[in-house]
């Protein structure tokens, strides 16, 4: 189980936290990954410089609404076999 963590602070908030959220549950619900992915909201994890800030063990990466697929995919390589 990947849990993702997905900042929903005020900064966060602005940058389009609300769009990255849902387009984290159009791809987890696409791809049948519901049992894999869980996704949840975080309170601001001091990243708030650059788009969105999403949490993924440990890591910290920022995202914008617009990048979503491609951080989705990042995240969920190598997670191949491995559950
Ligand atoms: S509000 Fe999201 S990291 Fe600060």
């Amino acid at each position: 189980m990947k849990e993702i963590h997905i900042c929903i602070g005020s900064a966060c908030h602005v940058k389009g936290s609300y769009q990255v959220v849902q387009r984290f549950k159009e791809l987890v619900a696409e791809r049948g990954l519901e049992n894999e992915v869980e996704l949840m909201g975080t309170f601001c994890l001091d990243a708030c410089s650059d788009g969105v800030a999403v949490k993924v063990d440990d890591h910290i990466y920022t995202v914008k609404p617009e990048g979503v697929d491609q951080l989705f995919d990042q995240i969920m390589e190598g997670n191949n076999g491995c559950h």
